[in-house]
């Protein structure tokens, strides 16, 4: 036995003396630490730094990068070909033959898109948030992506932030285990496994914490804030071993999250525990100029690989100084080796040095298939919440004779893919109007009018919108946002229906006739008028590439609503950032002046967080 072993050490100190030269499967002795620090041993200082730069796309320039060894990570490089190709120049063009990682958004689904993640949450079900991640992770890893830059587990109090529409809303602990399920549905069981990709919780930290709900904004909280409200989804994602964590673009205390040791070194790895690796934003380490903390780049550079940033995306502020700082002694070479090591075990625990191609065979069978389809209509009808039932007039008969479907989302087949549609097509979305069609009885007449658009434009269809819904028995009116108007740089300063929504509604409801208003947005609306005077309400949020089949499934009660809100819906736009779990104040309001109150509103949201209908009544006895 010990002669064995004896005999197996000099093997491997016999490979690591001559090199790899390109034959990935060398490295392996099963054990990853061994292996990691096996194969740093035998990498240039340019081969470390390279391990540690991410280039957006490919071109012949980066492909000569790559060549030298000079690049460790593509993002938005896509698709089963396109991956092997790059892969291949990777493995079996440079020295050493180590695999790349791809990265991409993969927020809610690649192809077969699921609701924005905000709906799923309103399922409050953590095994359809893990199953959604699950199956994105099967679509994009048979296209060749082995990293997706999810989940967002920013938690959001202000509707004024786009991104709100990205994460799970406002509850520390609602975002916490809705952050472990999605990095288990990513990740799975076994990470080496081809259907299997690495998370990265985002974005560390308290990026939702933006000043007056602007995205990219400076956030100024206390610690207590910090650790309370938006450090636990991400302790939650590390706890059940998300390989990565993404820098978020803001400072904290002063110190932006990319050059911020107290996140990225103290509390991350002495507090947490956590052995992977951390990306910076797009551009954020160069940002650490902009923001006035560094002088020039490679101060930038110097503090964020200093605090713990170990991957830099995009800026190549890594590889353009790191190689000359360090032969200069201005940074530590140690310090990127760290960096690398931690990059290599992902690498490493992602097998990628066993299995760096995709089989191209799987893009034809495991993308949008039919089983994928029949989930995503499962967990955009449960993502819907029932705001306001009149009279019970939800669910319709499926033998109505006659239905208006109006409004500018009727159609629509961009926005039910929200903002970050990956590979999801508008061809692939059934719209609610074609939903509505498929359920309803032979007989059943429907009439249509867009009658007006989402943003812009001004009253001339209303006409033809309100000829249609006279001669209707009930009218769906589909109001909201673009899908665009929600997500990264979307936030927008007035939380009412944009453009002549409202007043379309107005006149419509203003008919007399059932009128239910289903909502298409990614972000709490400020929408009292249409909560007093609406018969019914279902906010959608933007539900995928099943919408129309999911409303229409809960529209005729083939499904009974059940979704609960993960976000407070406010009275109107001036009482953000408004969220349930706020702090005590001295003087809470009462009908006495000196309180803290407004003037001109009621207290309080319109719908609450939690809140949600259903076609049943529930009694709570005994509690
Ligand atoms: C910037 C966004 O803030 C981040 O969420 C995203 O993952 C990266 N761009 C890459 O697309």
């Amino acid at each position: 036995m010990q002669k064995k072993s004896y005999a197996f050490v000099l093997l491997i100190i016999f490979l690591a003396s001559i090199g790899f030269a390109g034959n990935p499967q060398q490295y392996f002795t099963g054990n990853i630490e061994r292996d990691v620090n096996n194969l740093l041993a035998q990498m240039t200082l340019e081969e470390k730094i390279g391990q540690l730069v991410q280039n957006s796309g490919v071109n012949s320039q980066k492909e000569k990068w790559l060549r030298q060894g000079m690049v460790g990570s593509f993002l938005g490089v896509m698709g089963a070909k396109e991956t092997n190709r790059v892969q291949r120049i990777a493995v079996e063009e440079t020295r050493l033959g180590i695999p790349l990682l791809f990265g991409l958004d993969v927020i809610h689904g690649y192809r077969t898109i699921f609701p924005i993640p905000l709906g799923e949450t309103a399922t409050w079900n953590l095994l359809l948030l893990e199953k959604s991640a699950r199956i994105a992770a099967i679509e994009a890893s048979a296209s060749g992506i082995n990293w997706t830059f999810a989940p967002m587990v920013d938690i959001a109090r202000d509707a004024r932030w786009g991104r709100i529409a990205e994460g799970s809303g406002e509850d520390p602990y609602l975002g916490s285990v809705m952050a472990a399920a999605r990095v288990t549905g990513f990740q799975g069981k076994d990470l080496t496994l081809p259907n299997t990709i690495a998370a990265c919780a985002k974005h560390y930290a308290a990026y939702g914490g933006a000043e007056a709900g602007k995205d990219y904004n400076t956030v100024d909280i206390s610690l207590v804030t910090l650790r309370n409200v938006y450090l636990p989804p991400f302790k939650s994602a590390v706890e059940v071993g998300v390989s990565t964590l993404m820098s978020a673009f803001n400072e904290i205390s002063g110190i932006p999250c990319s050059g911020n040791k107290l996140l990225l070194t103290k509390i991350l790895r002495q507090e947490w525990g956590f052995d992977g690796f951390v990306v910076s934003d797009w551009d954020a380490v160069k940002e650490m100029v902009v923001h006035g903390n560094a002088a020039n780049e490679q101060e930038a550079g110097k503090l964020a690989l200093e605090a713990g940033m170990d991957m830099e995306m995009v800026s190549g502020i890594y590889f353009r100084h790191f190689a000359d700082m360090v032969k200069q002694g201005m940074i530590s070479e140690e310090l990127i080796d760290r960096a690398v090591r931690r990059i290599l075990r992902i690498k490493f625990r992602l097998g990628l040095f066993e299995h760096p191609y995709v089989d191209p065979a799987r893009e034809n069978k495991e993308i949008l298939t039919p089983e994928h389809r029949q989930f995503a209509r499962k967990i955009a009808a449960e993502s819907i919440v029932l705001l306001k039932n009149d009279k019970n007039i939800l669910p319709l008969n499926k033998a109505v004779k006659s239905i208006a479907v109006i409004g500018p989302l009727a159609k629509d087949k961009r926005a039910p893919l929200g903002s970050w549609s990956c590979a999801g097509k508008p061809e692939d979305v059934v719209n609610l109007f074609d939903g509505i069609k498929k359920k309803v009885a032979k007989n059943t007449i429907i009439y249509y009018a867009k009658g007006c658009e989402i943003q812009s434009g001004d009253k001339k269809d209303f006409a033809e919108a309100i000829s249609v819904a006279r001669k209707a028995d009930v009218v769906l009116l589909a109001l909201g946002e673009g899908g665009e108007m929600s997500g990264e740089a979307a936030s927008r300063s007035f939380l009412g229906l944009p453009g002549y929504q409202l007043e379309l509604a107005k006149e419509i409801i203003a008919l007399g006739k059932p009128t239910v208003v289903i909502l298409m947005n990614g972000r709490p609306l400020a929408i009292p008028l249409i909560a007093g005077n609406a018969t019914s309400i279902l906010e959608t949020w933007f539900l995928g590439v099943e919408c129309g089949n999911a409303i229409a499934d809960v529209v005729f009660g083939n499904v009974n609503p059940s979704g609960k809100l993960p976000v407070s819906f406010p009275r109107t736009t001036g009482q953000e950032p408004l969220y349930y779990n706020h702090k005590n104040t001295g003087r809470p309001a009462t009908e006495f002046r000196y309180t803290s109150k407004y003037l001109d509103v009621a207290e309080g949201p319109l719908y609450p967080f939690g809140y949600g209908l259903s076609y049943t009544n529930f009694e709570y006895q005994n509690l």
